[in-house]
């Protein structure tokens, strides 16, 4: 009998953790790396927030809670989204996680058996999978492609639709492409979906406010109010409101499911940070001013690292909606090598390079689902980017 379960040995560690970690090590070790591989905006948790989480440390709010979020929390929420999304939800539709990732884990584990599949639209969030093997269910990707940029289209959707499927797992802005899907592109999908009234959805809105060039975000049961009902709209506060280390994600949804993640929940981390779910209402109730400002820098920055890695002959680079990732196409250099004698023959082999030969962190397609490509997280300073792009200009012009 093996010590450790076996589910566990259906699961690999997260590859942007890794990439990350990697490149922290190097850096520890005096390598003067740039890390374009880190998931969170590189601003600070904004004043006011900070000052709510101080405030309810000095009221003395620092007991546990309700597992699942503070009343004052899901009010928040509900107002958010009517005022955001146009839903109407009360407090017993929402849950309050650890982050939007236990909010994600913990609707995969009280949904899913042996067998339930999940579709995935590929290139996707690297847990999605995981967690979904993690829960006993089976993950089925399906792979969008750049012509279409990287948008999961009605036929797709529809052939990969079995019996089995219980979740369609939608996230718009993505990660890793930054791809975000107007409301025709997700009408086109809710149509699919209605009909299969056993088809679940669950929508990662993550990326929700980072959206650019007059994008307007929109998230299926709004889109499709008949889908009300089979919607888990899941949301949180890690990337708009730069706050990833606070740790706070919700989801909203029908009364029953949110009861059975709760029930998971209690029995496994209780309820999340109370400091920080008082600064998730400031986040949430208080301005929203700085997120203009916010996407104004990221924009800047997307077009300069666009700009840059669209003039790398073999590499090709869409322009995304949203969130603060590029998802460049690697296909015309495959095949070559580097002086140092490594052969691209896969995007890992890419990025293993970049990182060894050019002192650059970024994270290879695969890990995402789809190659040969590689995610650019550009959510650091102009600086940064500015020449990390130069030593991948560099890298790739010495590639033969
Ligand atoms: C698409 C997507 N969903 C969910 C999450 C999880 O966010 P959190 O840090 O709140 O757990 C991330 C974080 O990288 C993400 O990119």
């Amino acid at each position: 009998m093996p010590f450790l379960s076996t589910t566990l040995s259906r699961v690999k560690p997260s590859p942007t953790i890794a990439m990350t970690a990697k490149a922290a090590e190097l850096k520890a070790a005096g390598r003067d790396v740039i890390g374009l591989s880190a998931g969170e905006p590189d601003f600070d948790t904004p004043q006011n927030i900070k000052d709510a989480a101080v405030a309810a440390i000095a009221a003395g709010k620092t007991k546990y809670t309700a597992p699942d979020g503070i009343p004052e929390l899901k009010k928040a929420i509900c107002a958010k989204m009517s005022r955001d999304n146009g839903l109407d939800y009360t407090p017993a539709q929402i849950s309050v996680g650890t982050g939007g990732k236990q909010t994600l884990y913990n609707a995969l584990m009280a949904t899913l058996n042996d067998g339930d599949e999940v579709i995935i639209p590929a290139p996707y969030w690297v847990s999605y999978p995981d967690m979904v093997l993690l829960a006993g269910g089976t993950p089925v990707a399906v792979e969008a492609t750049l012509e279409n940029n990287f948008k999961l289209t009605a036929d797709q959707l529809e052939a990969a639709i079995t019996p089995n499927t219980k979740w369609f797992i939608f996230n718009s802005p993505s990660n890793p492409t930054g791809a975000g899907y107007s409301r025709a592109e997700l009408k086109a999908l809710t149509d699919v979906l209605l009909r299969h009234p056993h088809v679940w959805v669950m929508s990662d809105d993550m990326y929700e406010h980072l959206a650019y060039d007059g994008f307007e975000f929109c998230t299926p049961a709004q889109i499709e109010p008949a889908l009300y009902e089979r919607t888990l709209t899941c949301n949180g506060v890690s990337k708009a409101y730069a706050m990833t280390g606070w740790r706070i994600g919700y989801a909203a949804g029908p009364v029953e499911l949110i009861a059975a993640m709760r029930k998971i929940q209690s029995q496994s981390t209780s309820n999340p940070c109370t400091i920080s779910q008082w600064a998730a209402v400031e986040a949430l109730n208080g301005t929203q001013e700085f997120l203009t400002p916010n996407n104004e820098m990221f924009v800047r920055r997307r077009d300069l690292v666009i700009k840059m890695l669209s003039e790398i002959d073999g590499m090709t680079v869409p322009t995304p909606e949203g969130a603060f990732y590029v998802y460049p196409s690697i296909a015309g250099l495959i095949g070559k090598t580097t002086p140092k004698g490594t052969v691209i023959d896969t995007d890992e082999a890419f990025a293993t390079a970049l990182l060894d030969e050019a002192d650059v962190a970024v994270v290879f397609g695969a890990a995402f689902g789809l190659s040969p490509n590689f995610r650019v997280s550009y959510a650091t300073s102009d600086e940064a980017l500015t020449e990390a792009c130069t030593r991948i200009q560099r890298f790739c012009a010495e590639l033969a």
